[in-house]
């Protein structure tokens, strides 16, 4: 009662309805995976004019008492900004463009990764995790690591792999054309933690005369077979790294992003060994590194937001977080390294460089 008397009504509702807001917010997501799973993006687009919604019934091929159902998880996705309405039909908006199943760079793939209920699950559990002393949430529910989780689910592995790569299509295709001078000089580079190959293949293809080479897990790359100039080997980037005059570490938003303040230290601090050993020639070492920066001065930033949810991610999942400037600079120091430089230009992500 007292808090009716000293705030305004209004302040009253503002703080409900900021509440509800963040209560439903999981209705967002999974209203996107419906349409998604259900392939609307992709109808949207293979009718080449807006659909209206009873032709969306059609091609749905779902029973006509779903239509008002049907209405009302569009109206969202309209709200929301994945689709839009012309001429009294549905379109697609650069959004759900990025979500077309044939999209070399779809993000489908993560989608469905991460909204796979074996990830969402343990967001259930943090309060009790947060008592306990598991890892993370996850490993106190599944009972291991995410990465050997994955190791042995073979839909989860695959998702989680496609995911990785038309992320790194996306990535790359803007770092090679507006970043081509972050690879000047280099004749050898390795992706540490790179997954199925697709930023190195990118990297291979552009710079011919540089020699790649994709280390990761052996599940990941165990079967793959590179060419000329992209070689696969499997291993433990905790053990060693294979010697090159860059090191690339490129996260999904995540490599260094999936370990916490000490595996970082122990991975900067192999990768740095690998830079110094071999070469002798004077061509110029590097890690290069593509991460979150959070600009937690941005505190209004819609992008900010989807860091720092991002970071809760990370911690329900994985040991790893996401850091601001003065957090990675404190990694590269104690790792060894002297200098770094941040660029911007990657939306959520950035390119840093870090030199010995
Ligand atoms: C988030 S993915 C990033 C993949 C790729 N760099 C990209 O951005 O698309 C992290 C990768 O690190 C690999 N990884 C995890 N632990 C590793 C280890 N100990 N040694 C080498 N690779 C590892 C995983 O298999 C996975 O492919």
């Amino acid at each position: 009662m007292d808090l009716v008397e000293k705030e305004s009504a209004e302040e009253l509702f503002h703080a409900q309805a900021h509440i509800w807001n963040h209560i439903f917010g999981f209705i967002n997501s999974m209203s996107l995976r419906c349409a998604v799973q259900l392939g609307i993006p992709d109808i949207v687009h293979n009718h080449h004019q807006p659909i209206t919604l009873s032709e969306l019934v059609m091609k749905l091929a779902i029973p006509n008492t779903k239509t008002a159902c049907l209405f009302r998880l569009m109206r969202l996705l309209v709200h929301s900004g994945f689709f839009t309405i012309r001429n009294e039909g549905y379109v697609l908006t650069p959004s759900s463009t990025l979500l077309l199943k044939d999209n070399t760079m779809s993000v489908s793939p993560f989608l469905e990764a991460v909204l796979n209920p074996i990830l969402v699950t343990p967001s259930y559990f943090l309060s009790t995790w947060f008592h306990g002393d598991g890892l993370t949430s996850f490993d106190a529910m599944h009972g291991r690591t995410f990465w050997d989780y994955a190791g042995h689910d073979i839909e989860l592995n695959n998702n989680f792999n496609k995911a990785m790569a038309s992320d790194s299509r996306l990535v790359m295709s803007v770092v090679v054309t507006e970043c081509k001078g972050v690879f000047d000089g280099l004749r050898s580079l390795v992706d540490v933690g790179g997954g199925t190959g697709t930023a190195a293949k990118t990297i291979a293809e552009t710079f011919p005369t540089m020699n790649c080479t994709v280390f990761d897990l052996p599940h990941v790359v165990g079967t793959l077979n590179g060419n000329e100039n992209l070689t696969y080997i499997a291993g433990d980037m905790f053990e060693s790294i294979p010697h090159a005059n860059a090191i690339l570490l490129k996260a999904r938003e995540w490599i260094l992003h999936d370990w916490n303040d000490e595996q970082c230290i122990k991975i900067l601090k192999g990768c740095k060994e690998a830079i110094y050993s071999g070469d002798e020639e004077g061509n110029p070492r590097k890690v290069i590194i593509i991460d979150i920066v959070v600009d937690d001065r941005n505190v209004e930033h819609k992008s900010t937001e989807t860091q720092l949810l991002f970071d809760m991610l990370l911690m329900t999942i994985l040991t790893g977080r996401e850091r601001t400037e003065k957090e990675w600079e404190k990694l590269f120091l104690e790792s060894g390294f002297s200098h770094y430089k941040i660029t911007p230009i990657l939306g959520l992500r950035s390119l840093i460089e870090v030199y010995p």
